[in-house]
Parts: C-alpha cells; sequence; structure tokens
C-alpha cells in the first residue's frame, strides 16, 4: 500500500527515519514517499493497459515541482485546472499534448497561455526559472469546456491566435457518486458541466467551426469514490451521447473519464485499481475499438498514501472530559477534517515497543481518546477528533497519514502561519523538494502601498 513503515518503534518513510528528517527540517513537514507514488502509477497503468489510456496526472492533489517532475519522468500526462497549474506542469517538462486543461471559469488568458505559450506569463522569468521558452510549447491536447459561454470564448481567443483549439465538453451526468456534498461533482444540481442536450446541441453548433474541433466529452463524478458503479452508469451516459452525435456527424475521438478514485484513508477502505479497470474495460473496449482514446485523470489515489505530514506536539490539557494534543499545525496545514470531516490516522513517529501500529485502524484499546488539535484560533481547527493515541507529551512528534493528497495544494497561511517544508524519501535518500515559508514572504506583499494610476478615460 505505501512505503511508510515502523522499524523498531521509529517511523520509516522508505530508508529514512521520519525523526530524522524532522530533526533536519523541522515541523510541520510533509514527506513523500517516491516508490510509493511509482508504485501506484506502475499499478494503475498496468490495471488499465488493454485500453492504453492517456493518464493525467491532477495536479491539483499534490502540485509540487518535484513531485510532477518525478511523476512526468513516471510517464504521466498532467490535468491542470488553473493557468499557473498549467505554468507547472509545463515546467516539470511535461508535452502539452499529454495535459488537458479543466475548469468551470477559465479566463481568457488562461485559455490564450493553454493555446499559445507565447502568453504564457512566465514569458519574461523564464532565466529565473531556468526553464525554456515557453513559446515553443504547443497547445494543450484538449481544452475542456464547461458552459457554451466558455466554448464562446475559446472559440474567440483561438480565432485571435489563428489556430483551432481541441476542446473536450464536460458532461452534467446527473450521477450521485456518494462522495462528500462538496466534492460531488456530477449531480444535476452541482456547477459543472453541462447537461447531455446542451452537448449534443454545442457539437452541432461548433462542427464546421474553423477554430474549434469538439474531439470529444469530459466527466469528472467527484471524489473519493470506492466502488466502480458510478464510473459504468457515466459511461453507459457518454456511450448514448457519443451515438447521438456521431450519428448527427460529429466524430469522437476523446473520452476523459475524470478521476475520483479513493484511496486508504482507512485500513482495506479502496477496492485495488483492477477491480475498477476489470469493470470499466469491458463497457470502454468498444469505444476504443472506434477510435475513441480513453483520458483518466488519477489524483488522490496517485499521492493521498505517498505522503505523511509530521507534526509537533506543543501543548498537552485536558478539560471538558476531552484530552487536547495541541500540535505546531492544524487546519492551516492539512483542512480535510475541518473542511469535509474527513479522516487521516495519526500516530507518534516514535513509539515504546508493543505501540507500533499493526495496521492503521482507528480503535486502539486501552488507548485513551484525544483531539489533536492546531494553533489556529478556530474551534473547528483539528487534524481527528476523538481519535485513540498513546499518551503523548511536548515535543513528541505525530504523523498524519494519507495526506499526500489535497495536503499541502489546500494548505494556508491562515492566522500568519508559513505554509509547511516538503520533502521526499527516495530508498534511503532525502530530497528537501520546498522550504517552509520564510516569515518575511509572507509580510513582504504588504510592506509597500502604492497609489492606483486610474486612466482618465474610465474615471467617473
Ligand atoms: C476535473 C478533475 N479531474 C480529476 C480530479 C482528481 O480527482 P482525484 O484526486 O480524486 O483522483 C479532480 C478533483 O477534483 C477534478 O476536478
Amino acid at each position: 500500500m505505501d512505503h511508510f513503515h515502523y522499524i523498531s518503534g521509529r517511523l520509516h518513510a522508505e530508508g529514512i527515519a521520519a525523526d530524522t528528517l524532522a530533526d533536519a527540517l523541522g515541523t510541520p513537514l510533509y514527506v513523500y514517499s517516491q516508490r510509493t507514488m511509482h508504485d501506484h502509477v506502475t499499478r494503475f497503468r498496468a490495471a488499465f493497459a488493454e485500453i492504453d489510456p492517456l493518464l493525467c496526472y491532477a495536479v491539483k492533489a499534490c502540485s509540487n515541482l518535484g513531485i510532477l517532475r518525478r511523476l512526468v519522468e513516471a510517464g504521466m500526462g498532467m490535468d491542470v485546472v488553473s493557468g499557473i497549474e498549467l505554468e507547472r506542469a509545463w515546467l516539470a517538462g511535461c508535452p502539452m499534448d499529454k495535459v488537458v486543461f479543466a475548469g468551470v471559469g477559465k479566463s481568457d488568458d488562461e485559455i490564450r497561455a493553454a493555446l499559445d505559450g507565447r502568453h504564457s506569463p512566465l514569458r519574461d522569468r523564464t532565466g529565473d526559472l531556468n526553464a525554456g521558452d515557453p513559446a515553443a510549447r504547443g497547445p494543450v491536447g484538449v481544452l475542456n469546456t464547461e458552459s457554451r459561454s466558455e466554448l464562446e470564448r475559446i472559440a474567440a481567443v483561438a480565432a485571435e491566435l489563428g489556430i483551432r483549439a481541441r476542446v473536450a465538453i464536460r458532461l452534467n451526468p446527473d450521477i450521485d457518486a456518494g462522495a462528500h456534498d462538496h466534492t460531488t461533482t456530477g449531480r444535476a444540481g452541482d456547477k459543472f458541466g453541462v447537461p447531455a442536450d446542451l452537448a449534443a446541441a454545442l457539437c452541432a453548433d461548433f462542427r464546421a467551426h474553423p477554430h474549434v474541433e469538439i474531439a470529444g466529452f469530459h466527466v469528472h463524478l467527484g471524489s473519493p469514490i470506492y466502488k466502480p458503479d458510478p464510473y459504468l452508469q457515466a459511461i453507459d451516459r457518454l456511450t448514448t451521447l457519443i451515438d447521438r452525435v456521431e450519428s448527427e456527424g460529429t466524430t469522437i475521438t476523446h473520452l476523459d473519464l475524470g478521476g475520483g478514485i479513493g484511496a486508504d484513508y482507512e485500513t482495506g477502505q479502496t477496492p485495488p485499481f483492477s477491480t475498477f479497470a476489470e469493470a470499466m474495460i469491458p463497457r470502454l473496449r468498444p469505444l476504443v475499438a472506434r477510435g475513441v482514446r480513453i483520458a483518466l485523470e488519477p489524483g488522490r489515489t496517485i499521492m493521498a498514501n505517498a505522503g505523511v505530514l509530521i507534526v509537533t506536539v506543543r501543548h498537552v490539557k485536558r478539560q471538558g472530559g476531552r484530552r487536547f494534543v495541541i500540535c505546531d499545525a492544524g487546519m492551516n496545514a492539512l483542512i480535510r477534517p475541518s473542511l469535509y470531516g474527513a479522516k487521516h490516522f495519526i500516530w507518534p513517529i516514535q513509539v515504546e515497543p508493543g505501540l507500533e501500529p499493526a495496521d492503521r485502524r482507528f480503535e486502539a484499546p486501552g488507548v485513551e481518546p484525544c483531539d489533536v488539535v492546531g494553533p489556529v484560533c478556530e474551534s473547528g481547527d483539528f487534524l481527528a477528533r476523538g481519535i485513540h493515541l498513546p499518551e503523548v507529551q511536548r515535543g513528541d512528534r505525530l504523523a498524519v497519514f494519507t495526506a499526500g493528497a489535497y495536503g499541502m495544494t489546500m494548505a494556508s497561511t491562515y492566522n500568519d502561519q508559513p505554509l509547511p517544508a516538503e520533502a521526499l524519501a527516495d530508498a534511503d535518500r532525502a530530497v528537501l523538494l520546498r522550504p517552509r515559508q520564510p516569515a518575511f514572504d509572507l509580510i513582504a506583499p504588504g510592506l509597500a502601498e502604492s497609489a492606483v494610476s486610474i486612466p482618465a478615460e474610465i474615471r467617473a
């Protein structure tokens, strides 16, 4: 499952003791495991090999450049949802034809940069970034669109650039994938995608457009999803839609089924990739035989178990019948528990013999429950509530497991807490991927005030 293991009472990330990393780099600290990421990519690819899908890692799950570079080296394309994520994918060395660009509200500037690297916001900073010229990078493989209005903007920008944009229309299939309300994205009432009738109408209206090629469809049902059924329903609806638009004259060459496959937050919670693949492939095979390339956008399932967050206990106190373990990071470093009620297994990184967790179940008989909370001034600032932890004291370090996806990317500086550092364990080698945010960087943008000059013609 992953390469974080206790050896003689010390948590190891691959071959490196977590306490040595925490000593060297301080906490809060995200530690990723190269081998875990790599294993997940390999197993994911093997499960779906028969249909040879385009695998586009969802950058939003963990967007550290060092992580992206390694995933690109492992052959992954990238799924991006903003202009800056696009630049990250490019800086990580991802070929642009393996990039899909989703997102419900792309700006014209983002569309422009996706279609033509001369409009990259980094164009003048390539020297600082030790990067090549983005002008040479070419357009993204597919731009996903989620409304008629946005498709019209893509068409206008592509016309301005003199190119033909390859577009996929995101279908809202009206399927409830059963994820948290905030992360379920495929129901009719959700903001994402367009209904099937509108998707078909857009295909018809843009069929002969000189600057837009409707290559296919995109769907993303939500996350995390723990069984194949919602995907099967979606494939059936998409197949009906493809049959319909092809009978009306649009040729479909691309079908992107998004991401969403769960990660093992609790031991044994998620079936293996093969369970999803074996259910989906028989339905996808006929489409592939018709010339449709399938794309998949896994994020969480690649990175969640490939990362832990290490925090340090600052204080322990008991009140109101509860034991509070107050740490140096909480919702600012990992917001999933506060935002989604998500459960992460937490355990000290150094324990007495006999207290090594045999597996990562939340009950530990004889061990008193506690709330693991952070320093942020919110009652909603916690990493876990009512979990079982052995006695801990000031200075002990805890590992929050399954934190590699939607951890650092959702971290904030609320309460002026600097962003955590990120490191990678690769066998017995450790790499600092990003240092802790310096205090100066938090404060500097507000040091200087400057007058806003408003051109005379737009003054009231
Ligand atoms: C369009 C799209 N694709 C892929 C993903 C990745 O989902 P997951 O990390 O659950 O695989 C998301 C997540 O929000 C998404 O919005």
